[in-house]
């Protein structure tokens, strides 16, 4: 899920600098007074207006989410102004999509010679849902606000939920509680790069949440990236508990703010991701200075079932091997290495460098690649979320594109590393954050509907009508199934009889606003 700690590196080969610039603190800690980072980012996004989180990964070890229900609303709406009002001593302040003035160490594109760029402590965003919009009386005070081409953010997640295969155990009545009862109005995600600077900003938000009843927290949760020991020290890494490595394929934007190598994905248009005139399927959000520059986003938290997924990997050894197993369900092998690029070893001879790790594609223009799935199969993961230029439901062309349809994950792990000496220990494990889109429904519900949830949406290659995404799929052991090509006219391998390996907590369709959004909430007095 998490595209938020970008970019793994052959861990053996620059671990110690990777994970140095990606979570640590730069090396330049001086910043140069006058000096624009972002004269130097050539960009059509106005991304002083958006919030930081929709087109940059923050790279931070640690994330909260706090969720709020409206108090006072006038007091909520004044805490919002508050939280961009530029003044960091009166409260912590939303991040914006801009180079941070102090920010990253610089990445392979930048020229090193330029300001030097600090990383903040720490990282502030804010969702509201539907609901919340309504308790903050914005509707009452803005009678021309429309979300017309929105209708699933105006319905909410939990009406939703049947259209993303969020049911049984996934289903919104066994959600978490806060989500269930309509008091999920705001939240508010802080990152942050050490514990210190948690505890600190968490304290600041916490007697800003409650001055004057503006918000009362209903609940919270914290993420962290799984911790490994490299010579005696934990360092975080870019592992999620099924044992995979995320964070390789990301989603590159126009005109976006992200340095480091592309993943050799075609970028996507900006207005699949921030809301703007130019997009070809939705109108922007009525009034204007409420819904330009803004995006929606699912909030989720799922559960993962590891000891289930590992004692299923160890119960078909006799058809497969349980690390092949796990590589054909994802996509690609635990260490991140793609089938697509090594189908037999997670070990190819000579490796794989760094930034060639998403440098694939499945079906060519003149139909070459993989369209059988004797590699990656066609209902792996990775391959139904995201099927790259294999022609699909919603994407007709060999070798085109089906950006219209994808994602910006912004997630990371919570609960501790799986330890599989004690795999009973009773304590949840999984992952939470967002998914980034401009249309809930185009983006996130179309992919978990047509292409996660289905087995007809890749056109001539016919899956297994029974067959789902076998990693994060609804799935009944009664009739569970999934198919793995073999080449020269072997049978596949088919595994059957497997249960669902997450399971849904949470989940909240959210606003993200713009900075000049949240600025005229504020005003509405
Ligand atoms: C606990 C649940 C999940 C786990 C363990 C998981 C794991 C993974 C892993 C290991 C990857 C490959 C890493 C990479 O290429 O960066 C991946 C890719 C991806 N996942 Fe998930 N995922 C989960 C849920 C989801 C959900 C619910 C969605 C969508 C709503 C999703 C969307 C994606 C996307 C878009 C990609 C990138 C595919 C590409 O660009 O090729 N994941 N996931």
């Amino acid at each position: 899920m998490t595209q938020d700690n970008k970019s793994p590196a052959e861990p053996a080969k620059e671990s110690g600098g990777l994970l140095r610039r990606v979570f640590g603190r730069a090396t330049h800690e001086n910043s140069t007074p006058g000096v624009s980072s972002t004269s130097r980012v050539k960009s059509t996004l106005d991304l002083a207006d958006i919030q930081g989180f929709i087109l940059r990964g923050y790279r931070m070890p640690m994330v909260r989410h706090f969720l709020l229900s409206v108090g006072v609303p006038a007091q909520a709406r004044k805490l919002l102004a508050r939280f961009v009002n530029g003044d960091e001593s009166d409260a912590p302040q939303i991040t914006t999509a801009e180079d941070w003035h102090v920010g990253f160490e610089p990445g392979p594109g930048d020229n090193p010679s330029e300001a030097p760029r600090r990383k903040p402590d720490y990282c502030l965003n804010v969702g509201i849902t539907w609901p919340g919009m309504l308790a903050l009386e914005i509707q009452q005070r803005v009678p021309n606000i429309s979300f017309k081409s929105f209708g699933a953010f105006t319905q909410g997640a939990a009406e939703r939920a049947k259209l993303v295969g969020d049911t049984g155990p996934s289903a919104p009545q066994n959600w978490i509680d806060a989500f269930q009862k309509g008091g999920d109005h705001v939240i508010v995600t802080l990152h942050a790069l050490s514990p210190d600077a948690m505890k600190t900003y968490s304290d600041r938000l916490v007697a800003l949440f409650s001055e004057g009843n503006a918000f009362r927290e209903i609940w919270r949760t914290d993420g962290m990236a799984l911790m490994e020991m490299q010579n005696g020290t934990p360092v975080p890494t870019f592992k999620v508990h099924f044992g995979y490595t995320d964070g390789i394929s990301t989603t590159t934007i126009h005109g976006g703010p992200e340095k480091y190598h592309p993943d050799h994905q075609q970028p996507c248009e900006p207005w699949l991701f921030v809301l703007q005139d130019a997009a070809e399927n939705y109108f922007v959000p009525e009034p204007r200075e409420l819904g330009l520059h803004g995006s929606f986003a699912v909030f989720k938290m799922i559960e993962t079932d590891v000891v289930g997924f590992e004692n299923f990997l160890q119960s078909q050894k006799d058809k497969i091997d349980p690390e092949l197993l796990a590589a054909k369900i994802c996509g690609r092998w635990r260490n991140g290495v793609p089938l697509a690029l090594s189908p037999d070893t997670d070990s190819p001879a000579g490796g794989i460098a760094s930034d060639q790790m998403n440098n694939y594609e499945y079906v060519n223009a003149d139909g070459s690649g993989d369209p059988k799935g004797l590699r990656c199969p066609v209902g792996a993961h990775m391959r139904r979320i995201n099927p790259r230029g294999q022609p699909v439901t919603g994407q007709g062309q060999p070798g085109g594109s089906n950006n219209t349809h994808r994602l910006i994950r912004r997630g990371m792990p919570y609960g501790p590393v799986y330890d599989p000496k004690q795999p009973y220990d009773g304590i949840p494990r999984g992952l939470l954050g967002y998914f980034i889109n401009s249309s809930i429904e185009n983006q996130y519900e179309f992919v978990l509907g047509h292409w996660v949830n289905d087995s007809e949406f890749a056109g001539s290659v016919r899956l297994n009508p029974k067959s789902k995404d076998p990693m994060i799929a609804a799935q009944d052991p009664a009739e569970s199934i999934f198919v793995i090509p073999q080449a020269n006219g072997v049978p596949p391998i088919k595994v059957t009889g497997f249960s669902s390996f997450v399971t849904t907590k949470a989940a909240a369709y959210c606003f993200l606003p713009s900075i000049t959004a949240i600025k005229f909430i504020a005003q509405l007095g």
